[in-house]
């Protein structure tokens, strides 16, 4: 059964907030320390998830519905004496490459995404990740203080630095206009909920080394921002094109031409409507597998080839569950902004796959004809990566158990 935290049920919804959190074990304490210090951090959560907090004993706050989810990146696999070794998907492709310590550089070969200039360093590659959804900025406010709170106590109690520590975190937010920041409609078409799990539940494989993920998954996470001068300067009926969308109303796109603009499905938006999202468009979501060659260079036909079956890893789907996110910069115009990249899939080929391969996302920044990225001033680097990693989302345990306690033995 799947942890908390992933919103692939009908009618789930994730929560307003987001945060992740990255921690690092200290490479000083042993896998025994290690996992007593998660298995506390669990029973912390399971606190907060009631309302409890250490510090005010016996009083109850709103617990804003607060989820809490544990994953594991490669760099835990490292200790030779867990109970198993990283899995094989894990280790073929849950690596991303390293920023260059002068800044920037490519986030994995063959992927026309790369690290921000102002990266030197990504965050996000550390022992394990926990994520916190919930309906409130406080609740995961609160979880990533109390988090703190807790390797404090330790770190005083022991004299010596806990087992695990906050390498970074990022925040995040939903929105409710069913958009993103490059204005156009976002998370429209995302597999109906009966194909979730086919596609985020990794499957029993032969190799007993690797029974312990079954039901589990693996969450993909990068922190994007977006340049949102360049995307500006580039006319509207161009955005459209890249993106495979109408703008205004988000129906998908057919067919795009200098002189014509781009042509949407037809009878989209339905007679009376105005949007994607209005009732009568359900049959319009989806996009259409039958395109002219420029609209099949765009952002949503680049990342969804229409493969089946989709609980086939060649398929290449994925759970999108993204959050965005403004932040403040010392530099003009003081802010940056993007998107916090969340996507469930069983194995972590199906994400590589639409990265890397040349008729998917492959040599392109975010879409568009790859000679596009070129000649239309500020697409080759439209997005940027501040930060990426890839986890194992072990199954929850049944008997309340840390999720991944089996990893250590328990
Ligand atoms: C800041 C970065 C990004 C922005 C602003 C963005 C924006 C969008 C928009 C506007 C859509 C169309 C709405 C929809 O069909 O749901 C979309 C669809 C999609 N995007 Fe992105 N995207 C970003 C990064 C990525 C990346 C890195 C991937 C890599 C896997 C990706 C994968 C997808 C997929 C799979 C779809 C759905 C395609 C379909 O089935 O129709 N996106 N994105």
């Amino acid at each position: 059964m799947q942890q908390d935290g992933i919103y692939f049920g009908p009618k789930d919804k994730p929560g307003t907030a987001f945060c992740v959190l990255f921690l690092q074990a200290n490479s000083d304490s042993s896998t025994a320390e290690l996992a007593g210090a998660l298995a506390q951090l669990w029973q912390l959560y399971e606190k907060l998830k009631q309302g409890l907090v250490p510090d005010l004993a016996g009083i109850t706050v709103p617990a804003g519905e607060l989820t809490v989810l544990f994953g594991y990146g490669l760099n835990v696999f490292k200790r030779t004496d867990l109970a198993f070794p990283a899995p094989r998907a894990l280790r073929d492709y849950g690596a991303f490459r390293s920023a260059n310590t002068a800044g920037g550089g490519p986030l994995l070969p063959g992927s026309g995404l790369s690290y921000a200039p102002y990266i030197s360093k990504n965050k996000c590659s550390e022992d394990m990740v926990v994520q916190f959804i919930g309906n409130s900025e406080l609740a995961v406010n609160r979880a990533l203080v109390e988090t703190w709170k807790f390797l404090e106590d330790t770190a005083r109690e022991t004299g010596r630095a806990a087992p695990v520590s906050i390498a970074a975190f990022f925040k995040g937010f939903q929105r409710d206009d069913g958009r993103s920041w490059i204005d156009f409609h976002d998370g429209v078409s995302n597999l109906k909920s009966e194909e979730r799990e086919g596609v985020i539940s990794i499957k029993p494989s032969n190799d007993p080394q690797e029974a312990w993920l079954d039901g589990g998954t693996y969450m993909a996470y990068m922190r994007i921002a977006v340049d949102i001068a360049a995307w500006r300067s580039i006319i509207p009926s161009k955005q459209e094109e890249i993106v495979g969308r109408a703008k205004l109303s988000g129906c998908p796109l057919v067919s795009a031409s200098d002189l014509g603009g781009a042509v949407a499905v037809a009878g989209c938006p339905f007679t009376g409507t105005t949007q994607i999202g209005d009732l009568n468009n359900e049959n319009f979501r989806e996009t259409p597998v039958q395109v002219d060659a420029r609209i099949s260079q765009s952002h949503v036909q680049r990342a969804n080839h229409h493969q089946q079956p989709l609980d086939d890893p060649s398929s290449a789907r994925i759970y999108r569950q993204g959050f965005e996110f403004l932040e403040a910069t010392e530099q003009a115009p003081g802010f940056r902004l993007g998107l916090n990249f969340v996507s469930f899939q069983d194995t972590p080929q199906r994400l590589n796959r639409i990265l890397t391969q040349p008729s998917w996302l492959g040599g392109t920044n975010f879409g568009g004809a790859e000679n596009g990225q070129n000649t239309v001033p500020g697409m080759s680097s439209l997005l940027a990566v501040i930060g990426a990693g890839m986890f194992l989302v072990p199954p929850r345990e049944s008997d309340g158990s840390f999720p991944g306690a089996k990893l250590f033995g328990r």
